[in-house]
């Protein structure tokens, strides 16, 4: 008997995993197997609520199931799966469509970010999108959900949405709890060190699969700071530059802040920046190369998704089986 709780999250292909993304948080992933039972999909149906081209949307769902992988995300440890190979993603997010108030679909604050920022693209879908959510989340009756500070409304509403069918017709679905991830390392643009790593500024975001010398070019030209003692000195308010960079150092080979201080001493940020870059070669060298591998080795791909997609298939359908006789369809 497993005995673990069980936690879900949903993640969005809809760019390429960057050093942020790994320090901050994939990292840890890899031990919450330990304590969890973890399904982790990839939610390609949520993408389609903004337009995709196609080829692309098909490349980055394997691309990031093989960055994951290669992350550590154990394929035998965990649950991976592609959300629309799971069809019960649709059918229970029809049905919870309807027991979802308009109102509280226009109070959530991505649909106005959203319908703002693609005004000629104002689909249903972009507004039902929590629905299908709630669905993805409460298919698999999870403990936890990890959330992001932007998906916290979004669990309230499935909470919401959960409690609100429960009442009518019984313990259906379990409550979910957001769960806090343990704080990974808070990474900061290697060009903007007051904002944090992000793709939309690729000169100064250092993606998991780029090159060696694209990593090295980009760590030399980060900013540190224009005073005149130019030394490593851990000092995040009046120095953020070279406090980012101790910080990914840290990150990267464990080595505490004074312990680089004194490593770099009396040397400037000419020799500091491309150390720096150097660590973070090799800490990202076999994620890549591991991506790389498994992205070209077909058959393995298809095999893990396919096993988890069957794996929650089960975990799901049971869920939904119980929903359509509660609210009265006949059974097939
Ligand atoms: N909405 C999430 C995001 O934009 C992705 C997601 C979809 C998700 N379904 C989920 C996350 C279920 C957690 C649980 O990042």
């Amino acid at each position: 008997m497993d005995e673990k709780k069980v936690m879900l999250s949903g993640i969005q292909p809809s760019g390429d995993l960057h050093l942020g993304n790994y320090l901050g948080a994939i990292k840890n992933w890899a031990a919450r197997a330990e304590e969890f039972e973890c399904y982790y999909f990839m939610a390609d149906m949520h993408t389609i609520t903004v337009r995709q081209n196609p080829a692309d949307l098909r490349r980055r769902t394997l691309e990031q199931l093989a960055q994951y992988i290669a992350c550590g995300l154990d394929p035998e440890k965990n649950t991976l799966f592609i959300q629309s190979h799971v069809p019960a993603h649709a059918e229970l997010g029809w049905v919870l469509n309807c027991y979802t108030m308009f109102g509280e679909l226009s109070r959530m604050t991505q649909f106005k970010d959203k319908s703002a920022k693609h005004k000629d693209n104002i689909n249903g879908g972009l507004f039902t999108y929590p629905a299908l959510m709630a669905a993805d989340i409460l298919l698999y009756q999870p403990d936890f959900v990890p959330v992001g500070e932007d998906q916290k409304q979004h669990c309230e509403l499935t909470r919401d949405v959960a409690q609100r069918f429960n009442h009518i017709y019984g313990d259906v679905f379990k409550i979910p709890e957001p769960y806090i991830p343990k704080a990974g390392a808070r990474v900061m643009g290697l060009t903007t060190p007051d904002t944090k790593m992000s793709k939309s500024i690729p000169e100064g975001c250092v993606f998991l699969m780029e090159k060696p010398e694209d990593i090295q070019r980009k760590f030399k030209r980060a900013i540190t700071d224009s005073d005149t003692e130019r030394c490593v000195r851990f000092d995040p308010a009046n120095k953020p530059g070279v406090a980012n960079l101790m910080n990914i150092y840290s990150a990267v080979t464990g080595k505490t802040m004074e312990e680089i201080e004194a490593e770099f001493d009396g040397q400037g940020y000419g020799k500091f920046k491309p150390a720096v870059g150097d660590a973070v070669i090799e800490c990202l060298r076999p994620i890549r190369e591991e991506a790389t591998r498994i992205l070209q080795d077909k058959a393995y791909l298809e095999s893990v998704y396919k096993a988890g997609a069957e794996k929650a298939s089960y975990v799901a359908n049971k869920t939904l089986r119980k929903v359509y006789k509660k609210i009265g369809f006949v059974a097939r």
